[in-house]
């Protein structure tokens, strides 16, 4: 495993970036537009700052994975995997070129590698079958050190039961990994949608990690959480 040499200067946040934010059903430029200033300000105001974003698959993953599923009944997990995979790296490249000369170093397609970040926003897809990016963000925050993962997608808060299931789940505002891991069990399943995926979630948990579960599309509150304020959404840790 590569790990990167330590930088005390350096201020690095890495943000788990559903797909959900970044190509809902279309590529949502009105709110890339949006989300492209507040980074870029952010990162301005401060020469020390830098951002690692792992994208999201979003509607192209689910669109191929869905008619996959539909020609091919009996079609392996690992197939639909790696569609997805192919789904996040579109993402994770448009991404990338959005941000023109900020990120310098290609798509990170291993995140266990020795990995070159020479511009101030790197940006990584998916990498390989039996997990989403959410265990590709715990792999980067531990080989660049980090330890605080910002899960930015259209989930508001983490609740006690899916929401959209249960009537009676009540938001939270802080859960503890022992208690997240028995609501989100320990099966993977290609295209699967929980605050944090369960393979994601076990490896968060054994390096001690902590996520911040929030609404993307939220910039004042994205504003206040990378500057330390009160915020809306949930905080997962030991
Ligand atoms: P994600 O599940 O990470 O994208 O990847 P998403 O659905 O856009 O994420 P959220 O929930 O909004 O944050 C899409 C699919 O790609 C495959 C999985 O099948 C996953 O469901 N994938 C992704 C992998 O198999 N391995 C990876 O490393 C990443």
């Amino acid at each position: 495993m590569g790990k990167q040499k330590e930088d005390n200067m350096s201020d690095i946040r890495v943000i788990d970036l559903g797909g959900s934010i970044v190509a809902p059903d279309k590529v949502d430029t009105a709110f890339l537009k949006e989300f492209r200033l507040f980074i870029e300000d952010w990162l301005e105001a401060d020469s020390a700052r830098k951002i690692i974003f792992i994208i999201g698959g979003g509607a192209p993953a689910r669109v191929y994975q869905n008619a996959f599923r539909e020609l091919s009944p009996q079609g392996e997990s690992e197939v639909l995997d790696s569609i997805g995979i192919a789904a996040t790296r579109l993402n994770a490249q448009f991404v990338k070129s959005l941000f023109g000369e900020l990120c310098a170093d290609p798509v990170v397609t291993d995140p266990s590698s020795a990995i070159s970040f020479t511009g101030r926003i790197l940006v990584a897809g998916g990498w390989k079958p039996g997990f989403s990016t959410d265990y590709v963000s715990v792999v980067l925050a531990e080989n660049f050190q980090a330890r605080i993962i910002y899960n930015l997608s259209n989930i508001v808060k983490v609740y006690t039961a899916d929401p959209k299931k249960d009537p009676d789940a009540v938001p939270l505002d802080h859960i503890t990994w022992d208690k997240y891991k028995i609501m989100c069990g320990d099966k993977w399943i290609p295209g699967f949608n929980t605050p944090f995926d369960p393979v994601a979630t076990a490896r968060a948990s054994a390096s001690d990690l902590k996520v911040i579960v929030a609404a993307g599309k939220d910039i004042p509150n994205l504003r206040k959480i990378f500057n330390g304020e009160p915020f809306i959404g949930t905080v997962m840790e030991s």
